[in-house]
């Protein structure tokens, strides 16, 4: 039984390593990732580096926003994650339609590439993010984790549905030891909108997964809630699923 189950194992190893691309190996950040903090730092600024760093809010829109697209602009339209997407995957993912559809690729081709490269990308006059809007050691930080920090979550969510592929029993457990005091038994501690249209946690893990994902990975810019990016991408995804069952409104 046992041998049989070792052979079986090398199948399948095997035939993934043949076939289909296998998640990368690399999404995966754990506790013995190097640099890990500055890599989960990175992530926070790529959400929102305004926020964390208490810059000023750009008031121009930026240059490289499109036309096309004049439902946002402003400060908004100066965070990473508005033109290459939660999913990194810029038109090519979830943003190919939708208030931030910009027809911007993602940034996924440069996963595992040189962070001094990246960080000279981000300098250069069409991004123009200047020393005084970020300086070099939050660059740095962006950088690595461009390079370093990026996921795909097409094992975990169902694009179609949005659904996580976890498992919400052992989701509740985590949900119930490390989010519960903060956002409440049923997610609706904090309305994370306006009161005549609120958003609690059951309403954005349902409408926006990679988002949620996103902020249970590298914390909340600016609030107390911490990163918990220590954990693996499938314990994540079962906080997800079990996220998605609490109520919506
Ligand atoms: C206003 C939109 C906009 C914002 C904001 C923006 N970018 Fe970009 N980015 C682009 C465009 C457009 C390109 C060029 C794509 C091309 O080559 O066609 C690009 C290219 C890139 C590339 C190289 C492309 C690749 O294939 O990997 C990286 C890396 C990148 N951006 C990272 C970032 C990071 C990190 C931030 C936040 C600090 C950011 N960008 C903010 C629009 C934006
Ligand atoms: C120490 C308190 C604390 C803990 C623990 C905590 N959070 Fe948060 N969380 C916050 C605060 C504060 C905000 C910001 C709310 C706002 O902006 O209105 C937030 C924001 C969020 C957001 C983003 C909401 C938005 O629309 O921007 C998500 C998603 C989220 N938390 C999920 C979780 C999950 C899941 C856990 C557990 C794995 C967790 N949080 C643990 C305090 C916490």
């Amino acid at each position: 039984m046992y041998l049989m189950r070792i052979f079986l194992s090398g199948l399948l190893v095997l035939a993934f390593g043949l076939t289909s691309a296998p998640i990368a190996k690399s999404d995966e950040l754990s506790i013995n990732t190097v640099n890990l903090t500055d890599i989960l730092e990175g992530g926070m600024l790529y959400d929102n580096w305004i926020a964390v760093l208490g810059a000023e809010k750009p008031s121009a829109t930026h240059s490289l926003w499109p036309a096309s697209n004049t439902k946002k602009k402003g400060g908004t339209t100066w965070r990473c994650k508005s033109c290459h997407g939660w999913d990194f995957m810029g038109k090519d993912g979830a943003y190919a339609s939708g208030s931030y559809k910009t027809g911007i690729k993602g940034i996924r081709a440069s996963a595992g590439g040189d962070p001094a490269a990246i960080a000279k990308i981000l300098r250069g006059s069409d991004h123009g993010f200047t020393p005084s809007m970020i300086p070099d050691a939050a660059l740095n930080k962006l950088a690595l984790f461009v390079a370093k920090g990026q996921y795909s979550l097409d094992a975990y969510i169902d694009r179609a549905s949005k659904k996580a592929k976890g498992n919400p029993a052992i989701g509740k457990v985590f949900y119930n030891t490390s989010c519960n005091r903060c956002h409440g038994d049923d997610g609706r501690e904090m309305n994370f909108k306006t009161a005549d249209k609120p958003e609690y946690l059951g309403t954005l893990s349902n409408g926006n997964p990679w988002e949620t994902i996103n902020k249970i990975r590298h914390g909340q810019p600016d609030s107390q809630m911490p990163a918990m990016g220590a954990l693996g991408l499938q314990t994540m995804a079962d906080i997800l699923a079990y996220t998605q069952t609490l109520p919506r409104k």
